[in-house]
């Protein structure tokens, strides 16, 4: 495949206001880090439309000011046509996976839509970052730690797949 000048990421959770606004929020910083800024572009989204406007949850906020990282996203639905948008959405549970693939082709989901957690290297503690929702600040901790370990991997992902730099 040929280089892309610019590769287009979606981080896509339920709410839109927990899970992919910290991996859209993580994954910037560390692009933008690595002199990457200009060439991938980062988005979240949420399968459900409660939130639709919001900032993320101010436990999320919270425990990403701790990180030295500000949240300023909003949130939005995944929509259908934003499949062809991205490069490569970002699935943060399995359930969320299920709700996408149901939104687009096979051959779309096969290429594009992958679970966020198949690049965490610490991957045996299952295949969902958990949704911290209704559980304690600890949820919201344990979230930081699972997306802080799989972004770079991400990064390493796109460098190689699509970007052609090392
Ligand atoms: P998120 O968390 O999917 O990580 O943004 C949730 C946010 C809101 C709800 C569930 C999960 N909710 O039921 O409203």
């Amino acid at each position: 495949m040929e280089p892309r000048k610019i590769v287009n990421v979606c981080f896509v959770c339920l709410g839109n206001i927990c899970r992919s606004p910290l991996a859209q929020g993580l994954f910037a910083r560390l692009v933008a880090a690595e002199g990457l800024a200009g060439r991938v572009h980062i988005e979240s989204a949420g399968t459900g439309d409660w939130h639709v406007g919001k900032l993320p949850d101010s436990r999320m906020q919270a425990t990403a000011n701790k990180n030295g990282l500000h949240l300023t996203s909003r949130a939005r639905q995944f929509r259908r046509d934003d499949f062809d948008r991205f490069d490569l959405v970002l699935a943060m549970d399995r359930s969320n996976q299920a709700e996408l693939t149901r939104m687009c082709a096979p051959e779309t989901a096969r290429e594009k839509l992958k679970l966020f957690r198949s690049f965490d290297p610490q991957g045996n503690g299952g295949l969902d970052v958990p949704d911290p929702y209704y559980g304690g600040n600890d949820g919201f901790d344990e979230v930081f730690q699972i997306v802080q370990r799989a972004c770079p991997e991400i990064l390493k992902h796109l460098k190689t797949r699509f970007l052609d730099t090392p």
